[in-house]
């Protein structure tokens, strides 16, 4: 396939123009149910891994705030990460201190996924589900790169 010079790339991970457009349309739609969607989206996290519960101090719906505002700003961006890798290494830096692992990431994932297939219903194709896929890798990667081995315990 022709390499495509508008790719946005972050870290070696790239989505396509086509998926940053799909991610910006389907946020878009749930917007307007973010409640609902938080609420799905930290009932899947909790339920693939209890002992993440711990690190949450916030009130849950101040979290699914923090949440909703965090993909909103995300979703806007992910056509151009260059502009958020700062934003998003701070980011990193703040969920080290929070307590989160590596392995988490994947559980976000699957709890964001969750999330998404039940705000969206019909909409959630096979190609809106790699759109988000993609914007996750882009995001989480950043965000990864300042779990460096000496800012996490051994073992992690
Ligand atoms: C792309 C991935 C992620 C994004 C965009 C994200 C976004 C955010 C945002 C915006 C906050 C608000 C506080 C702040 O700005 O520092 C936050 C807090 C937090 N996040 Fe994440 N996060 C991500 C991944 C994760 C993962 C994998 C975990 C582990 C389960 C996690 C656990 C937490 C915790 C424990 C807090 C602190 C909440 C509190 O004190 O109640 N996050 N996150």
């Amino acid at each position: 396939m022709a390499c495509d010079l508008r790719t946005a790339k972050s870290g070696g991970i790239s989505m396509t123009p086509e998926q940053a457009h799909i991610v910006q349309l389907t946020w878009r739609s749930v917007l307007p149910v973010g409640d609902t969607f938080a609420e799905l989206f930290y009932g899947r996290l909790f339920a693939l891994d209890p002992e993440l519960k711990k690190l949450f101090k916030d009130d849950p719906v101040e979290q699914g705030r923090n949440l909703t505002a965090m993909l909103s700003v995300a979703a806007a961006n992910v056509g151009k990460p260059e502009r958020i890798t700062v934003a998003l290494r701070s980011l990193g830096k703040r969920h080290v201190a929070y307590g989160v692992k590596p392995k988490d990431f994947a559980n976000f994932e699957d709890a964001l996924l969750f999330a998404l297939e039940h705000a969206l219903i019909d909409v959630f194709t096979p190609e809106v589900k790699a759109a988000w896929r993609a914007a996750y890798a882009l995001l989480s990667s950043t965000m990864l790169e300042t779990f460096t081995p000496s800012a996490t315990p051994a073992g992690s």
